[in-house]
């Protein structure tokens, strides 16, 4: 392990390679290119950090000089698929072990953890957010206001990331009801479950085609929920006949 960050993204992905998260190689390219354009005095967000493996990535490639915030309350609740209340024993390990990893990855003075509930941190950070990154609860009502209250947040030209897009029912719909015929973020894509848009003001013209650009994402929605339903029906091993040929719940 080092005590330096990551200079490379061959080096960072070496260095989570074993801190436990949910975050593919795409999608730790996707947080390193965002946070490694944000400019010296700029700021990066993440809302749910679990061990540490996300934010790992976005603190390495950031230039010194980026406040880099993480909002975790590591309470327990919703700390992974299937893991919504209860996991308070696990929490506390969870904050250990985030807290070791970021000091083994060499990137704990640059992280400002707010061990809080993202709606509670709101007021903790008042300047313009370069990039957002919201990883937290995946319920309805709290991704929903992540994106609606953090969202409103990141600065115009800025970066906002949600993981377990099209995957989670929870965060799917709270794509539906803010994002998908919003006039502020542009869909630029995603890596598997992780969307990516870009703060910039459409007129409805733009704003219908991203609406459209969005919608067709959901015959992969379909597919991510029926994979979820055959694991939970312990029909694990037919989700190879749609691609997915891991007991886990695809992100
Ligand atoms: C899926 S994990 C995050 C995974 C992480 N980004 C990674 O790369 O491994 C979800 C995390 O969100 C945290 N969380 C749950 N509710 C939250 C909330 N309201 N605000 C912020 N974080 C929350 C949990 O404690 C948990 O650590």
């Amino acid at each position: 392990m080092t005590s330096s960050p990551a200079t490379t993204f061959e080096d960072v992905l070496a260095e989570v390679a074993d801190v436990e998260g949910w975050m593919t190689d795409d999608q730790a390219r996707k947080l390193w290119n965002a946070a490694r354009s944000v400019p010296e005095n700029g700021r990066i967000v993440e809302i749910g950090s679990f061990r540490g493996r996300s934010l790992i990535v976005l603190a390495s490639a950031a230039t010194r000089g980026v406040e880099i915030v993480s909002i975790d309350p590591h309470a327990g609740n919703d700390r992974g698929p299937q893991e919504i209340e209860g996991f308070v024993d696990q929490a506390v390990e969870d904050h250990d072990v985030f807290n070791r990893n970021l000091s083994e990855a060499g990137v704990a003075d640059r992280v400002t953890h707010l061990r809080k509930f993202s709606d509670d941190a709101l007021g903790d950070v008042t300047g313009p957010i370069d990039v957002l990154y919201i990883d937290g609860a995946h319920r309805f009502a709290p991704a929903r206001s992540d994106i609606v209250k953090w969202g409103a947040k990141v600065a115009d030209g800025g970066d906002l990331l949600i993981h377990d897009s099209f995957s989670s029912v929870g965060v799917t719909l709270a794509l539906v009801t803010t994002l998908f015929f919003g006039s502020d973020f542009r869909y630029v894509g995603r890596a598997q479950s992780m969307t990516h848009y870009r703060r910039h003001r459409m007129g409805p013209r733009e704003r219908l085609r991203n609406g459209l650009r969005q919608l067709a994402e959901l015959p992969w929605f379909a597919r991510n929920v029926l994979i979820k339903v055959l694991i939970v029906a312990k029909l694990g091993s037919l989700t190879r006949f749609l691609g997915h040929d891991e007991p886990t719940w695809p992100y």
